[in-house]
């Protein structure tokens, strides 16, 4: 049976490493803030952003809310970064996806000032992610590393595959293994021979938005599972994209749909707003 990497206990570890910092950086005068921009009604939105607020509350980060209607216009949207970019008492900027149809989202992210850019969404952050070298790197691609690390697990020489090549995952992921100096591979929807891929992966890495997608015909004995699909099914409960119940009795180590990738994404978060304040006030 695997080892359960519990991300719930690591994301906690990680706040909690944060909190410290933001108790540093207030001894010294310098109050850490981030700004959330939230446009519409999108219910998964509303969530995700209430509960980016209270880790801030938690952690001890100052966070301004924008709650704007749906009716937000493109051009008030960008008025609104442009303003908390030249806002020095605000360190980062975080505009909730997806966007209403009428924004153009890619126009909203470029806009953004890349040192206040805590999602590392921006073209440049994720250009010094590709080489090696940023700061701020996007969320859920960088917890997925933490889980790995924090569980003593050594990322060199193995064979990590990532299933999805998504912007905001899939990608980031593979460039995180790589300057791991894991040996990485990325499938996708048009891979062939992706049960046989997957099954010689020591690290694998599954983001395609599919439920229960992987199968114990896919593990390799003992690897390790980092699941980052988060599908509700039928009954309302949530799963991932790896039939858990299967890989758990073939995988060394794997994690929990919910309680694995889910709550690192919030916790690196408040990791970045930390760096990006600690950068801006260096
Ligand atoms: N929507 C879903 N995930 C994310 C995320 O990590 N950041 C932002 N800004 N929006 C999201």
């Amino acid at each position: 049976m695997a080892v359960i990497i519990d991300g719930k206990k690591i994301s906690q570890e990680i706040k909690d490493e944060v909190k410290a910092k933001a108790e540093q950086l207030k001894a010294a005068g310098i109050e850490p803030c981030l700004a959330v921009i939230l446009v519409g009604e999108d219910p998964a939105s509303r969530v995700y952003v209430r509960n980016k607020k209270r880790a801030c509350e938690y952690c001890g980060i100052k966070s301004l809310s924008y709650e704007l209607p749906e009716s937000t216009t493109e051009e008030e949207l960008l008025a609104l970064v442009d303003k908390l970019n030249n806002d020095k008492s605000c360190n980062g900027i975080l505009v909730q996806l997806p966007l209403p149809k009428h924004i153009n989202e890619e126009k909203v992210l470029l806009k953004i000032k890349p040192e206040k850019d805590v999602d590392g969404f921006h073209p440049y952050n994720v250009g010094l992610l590709s080489i090696g070298s940023a700061d701020l790197k996007a969320c859920t691609p960088a917890g997925c590393i933490e889980l790995i690390k924090r569980s003593g697990i050594d990322i060199c020489g193995k064979n990590c595959v990532v299933v999805g090549r998504s912007n905001i995952v899939g990608k980031p992921v593979g460039m995180l293994l790589l300057a791991e100096n894991g040996t990485v591979t990325t499938c996708h929807s048009k891979t062939k021979n992706m049960a046989e891929i997957c099954a010689n992966a020591d690290i694998l890495v599954v983001a395609i938005g599919k439920e229960k997608f992987i199968k114990a015909d896919m593990i390799k004995e003992g690897a390790v599972i980092i699941d980052v699909g988060i599908n509700r099914m039928e009954d309302g409960k949530l799963c991932g994209d790896v039939d858990f119940d299967e890989a758990v009795t073939k995988a060394g180590y794997i994690t929990p749909v919910p309680g694995g990738v889910g709550p690192m994404t919030i916790a690196m978060l408040m990791n970045n707003c930390i760096t990006a304040c600690e950068k801006q006030n260096a």
